[in-house]
């Protein structure tokens, strides 16, 4: 059981609760055969996104079916939203289906907590807004802990616009949980002021490069840019984005929550580096995924027989 029978704000998640979550999904990285486990029999999973996503709801997805569980995925364009229906009353009408658990993501920030004080179910977070994306953070954090093991004291920079990405603020509240130095690097508009944050701050990825073990770029979002915050394109690529010329022989971690904007925060060619951990990070999210799912479902078990 984790200490909330939700999981909402990664600081939802106790020391005890991390340590459960990664202790169950290296059992199911290292025990996964093809064969699913029955973790989610009799337990109903709801994918409600509001907001496009191929990693999470897909490994979501996965993960309740290699979980042998019972799912329905929400379709927004063919749904009765487009004749009225609220949100609360989108989630009510599946819990009258007897939904257990619920994986929201939405646009707008503190959606998933306003749906869980309408909600007997479990709401897991699958991105809200600029606020949070746990299980992102849960299945970095698990990557960096099957590289170095124990993270105290590792140095991770995270690059990119700091204050628009949930990326990074489920990472900075992880990460800090695991002892990691966290670093931030990036347009001076997307970062936090002084008053907020008190870490340390580089202005030049070739400075955080220098003094990381681990580079987490961010997705470059658009979508989420007030006008006058973007700095131009060029300036961005020049001073925030990865090549292999930036790294060189250096012995350093690159992480990518994706999607990639190749030729932006990074090169295509980095995938081939050695220490690129992107492909891993998506193959952990399926694992961390079923860890949180089959922790959560533990409520709901009902009895087969
Ligand atoms: N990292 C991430 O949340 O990717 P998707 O938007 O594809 O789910």
């Amino acid at each position: 059981m984790l200490s909330k029978p939700y999981l909402i704000d990664s600081n939802d998640l106790s020391s005890d609760d991390l340590e459960i979550i990664f202790k169950k999904a290296k059992y199911f990285k290292e025990n996964f055969d093809g064969s699913p486990f029955n973790d989610l029999k009799n337990v109903t999973t709801a994918f409600a996104f509001f907001e496009p996503s191929t990693r999470t709801k897909l490994s979501f997805e996965l993960a309740a079916k290699r979980l042998s569980g019972t799912t329905i995925s929400y379709d927004f364009q063919s749904s009765s939203q487009l004749k009225g229906e609220t949100l609360v009353d989108t989630i009510r009408t599946m819990e009258a289906m007897q939904v257990d658990l619920f994986v929201v993501r939405h646009s707008t920030n503190g959606t998933p907590e306003m749906l869980q004080k309408n909600t007997s179910g479990s709401i897991i977070n699958a991105g809200d807004g600029t606020k949070d994306h746990p299980t992102q953070g849960l299945l970095d954090a698990f990557t960096l802990i099957e590289k170095y093991g124990d993270l105290s004291g590792l140095k991770v920079t995270i690059v990119g616009g700091i204050t628009n990405s949930r990326v990074a603020q489920a990472n900075i509240k992880i990460l800090r949980k695991l002892n990691v130095e966290v670093f931030l690097c990036g347009p001076k508009q997307l970062l936090p002021t002084d008053k907020i944050w008190e870490g340390k701050i580089f202005n030049y990825i070739d400075d955080a490069i220098e003094k990381s073990d681990v580079i987490m770029l961010l997705r470059l979002q658009k979508e989420r840019m007030d006008e006058g915050k973007m700095p131009s394109m060029s300036e961005y690529i020049k001073f925030f984005g990865l090549s292999s010329d930036n790294i060189d022989n250096k012995n350093i971690s690159i992480m990518h929550p994706g999607p990639v904007n190749y030729g932006v925060e990074l090169d295509w060619e980095i995938n081939k580096n050695p220490n690129c951990l992107i492909q891993t990070q998506v193959q952990n999210g399926v694992f961390i995924r079923m860890a949180v799912l089959s922790t959560l479902a533990e409520k709901y078990k009902k009895s087969s027989g």
